[in-house]
């Protein structure tokens, strides 16, 4: 199996002029087309754990390992090129580009990259279509339900064919049909195209359906 994410005696403290630690020593593999899950209380670190699984904070003590390059050896840049190389977020909260379009939200990590315009739009318009939003292409994120803008994060989250989706509880603030619905397309894609899934939810039905679930607790997973 082909180790995609793995961290080693991970460990993060806040501090604004307050020390607030929340995770010590961790330690995670995600292998290729695995689905996991990670539940845990409110406030336990789980948005922190993926921002450091993706390179998007610095840990306090230990290593983050993406495809066998330990991020603390590379510069800025280069862990940029990693994650667009390897990862797909899906946030929280959204946070679609309020003044563009749908259509060029999805595109925006193929065109950050230097991908011809043309190719980035095309492929935008046919994922977007796969997820039965080709009606609303050319809608801005204010001009889509709650369900339809993760629809496009999630896409947006795709477009680069990532090895693994790293998602904060997508479905957090959606209606349960709604939350099946986009549960559905993210275990569709785990399966057939085999990209590996870290999935953060309060809800222990959905980590249920995973391959495996693990509970942040106390810093740790358990
Ligand atoms: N910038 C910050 N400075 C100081 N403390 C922070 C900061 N961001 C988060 N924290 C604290 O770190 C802890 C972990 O936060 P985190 O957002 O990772 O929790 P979470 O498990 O994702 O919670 P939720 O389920 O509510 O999204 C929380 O107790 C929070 O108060
Ligand atoms: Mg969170």
């Amino acid at each position: 199996m082909n180790k995609i994410i793995e961290c080693q005696n991970l460990g993060y403290t806040y501090d604004n002029g307050i020390k607030t630690p929340v995770l010590s020593a961790l330690n995670l593999e995600i292998n290729s087309a695995e689905s996991l899950a990670i539940i845990g209380q409110s406030g336990c670190g789980k948005s922190t754990l993926l921002n450091l699984l993706g390179g998007i904070d610095k840990p306090t003590t230990g290593k983050v390992i993406i495809n066998n390059s330990s991020l603390s050896q590379l510069s800025e840049e280069e862990i940029t090129n990693l994650r667009a190389q390897h990862l797909g977020f899906v946030y929280q909260f959204h946070h679609l580009l309020k003044n563009f379009s749908a259509l060029y939200n999805v595109a925006m990590p193929l065109l950050i990259r230097g991908d011809n315009t043309q190719i980035a739009l095309k492929k935008s318009n046919k994922l977007l279509s796969d997820i039965g939003l080709q009606n609303r292409l050319n809608h801005r994120p204010a001009e889509l339900s709650g369900g339809q803008r993760q629809r496009v994060a999630i896409a947006r989250a795709l477009i680069n064919n990532p090895n693994c989706l790293l998602a904060d509880e997508p479905t957090g603030n959606l209606d349960a049909r709604n939350a099946q619905e986009i549960l559905g397309l993210i275990m569709e894609f785990n399966q057939q195209k085999k990209t590996a899934l870290i999935l953060v939810t309060h809800d222990i039905k959905i980590a249920k359906k995973v391959d495996r679930f693990l509970t942040l607790k106390n810093g740790i997973l358990v």
